[in-house]
């Protein structure tokens, strides 16, 4: 049985992640191509119960270092009990999120909103321990200007939302290091996240199909 694909998609607030997965996943049923989908952090009940705390207002005064071993926490669980069996038997793996989340969130865009360096390294020494190395095959970056994204979430409900709240500044340093990561990894594909679904919806597919055959 020959291992199966692992693709993974990662992007900032308000990039439209969510649709382009949907979307993704719409594509691998249509064309009867079996898969597995699971999300970050989550996946398992383990991995819930950690996404739980980590998204709990009653933790907000969690410590970086924390926060950053939760995500590994769950990310272990998911691999080991959803993951790796799934690609032993041969099945494409679709992740919400992975190791790069960590990477850009609690390593490059946090180093870069305070000024400082080094955490990529410990977050991703904790994370190969982790994951026990395991790396997408390929990884789908959406990519999209912060001010659009705001102008989207804007439009959507007409008031100030998550991504608001956190700033511009923030999510310039998200989108940055992405970029940066994108640029070091071939495996990490930047997929242009402007324009309608259905449009970045076809730049996915290009991408992915670049990288990974995905057949029946
Ligand atoms: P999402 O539901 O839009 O994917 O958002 C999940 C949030 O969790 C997002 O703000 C990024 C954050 N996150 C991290 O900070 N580190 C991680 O390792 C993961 C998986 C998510």
């Amino acid at each position: 049985m020959p291992r199966g694909s692992f693709i993974t998609f990662e992007g900032g607030d308000g990039t439209g992640k969510s649709t382009q997965l949907a979307l993704f996943l719409e594509y691998l049923q249509t064309h009867e191509i079996a898969h597995i989908f699971t999300r970050e952090p989550g996946g398992t009940g383990i991995g819930e119960r950690i996404r739980q705390i980590l998204l709990d207002p009653a933790c907000a005064e969690m410590e970086d270092m924390t926060e950053a071993l939760l995500y590994a926490a769950a990310r272990a669980q998911l691999a080991r009990e959803i993951i790796r069996p799934a690609m032993d038997a041969g099945k494409l793996v679709v992740c919400d999120r992975w190791v790069d989340s960590s990477i850009v969130y609690q390593g490059l865009a946090k180093d870069l909103m305070h000024g400082r360096g080094g955490s990529e390294e410990a977050v991703r020494a904790v994370n190969a321990y982790a994951t026990d190395g395991l790396i997408p095959d390929v990884t789908i970056l959406l990519d999209l200007d912060p001010a659009e994204a705001l102008g989207r979430a804007r439009s959507a409900d007409g008031r100030p939302d998550r991504i608001e709240a956190k700033g511009i500044s923030y999510h310039r340093a998200v989108r940055e290091s992405y970029l940066s990561l994108a640029e070091r990894e071939a495996r990490v594909r930047v997929v242009d996240a402007a324009g309608p679904p259905e449009a970045v919806h076809a730049r996915v597919i290009d991408a992915v199909q670049q990288a990974v055959e995905i057949t029946k």
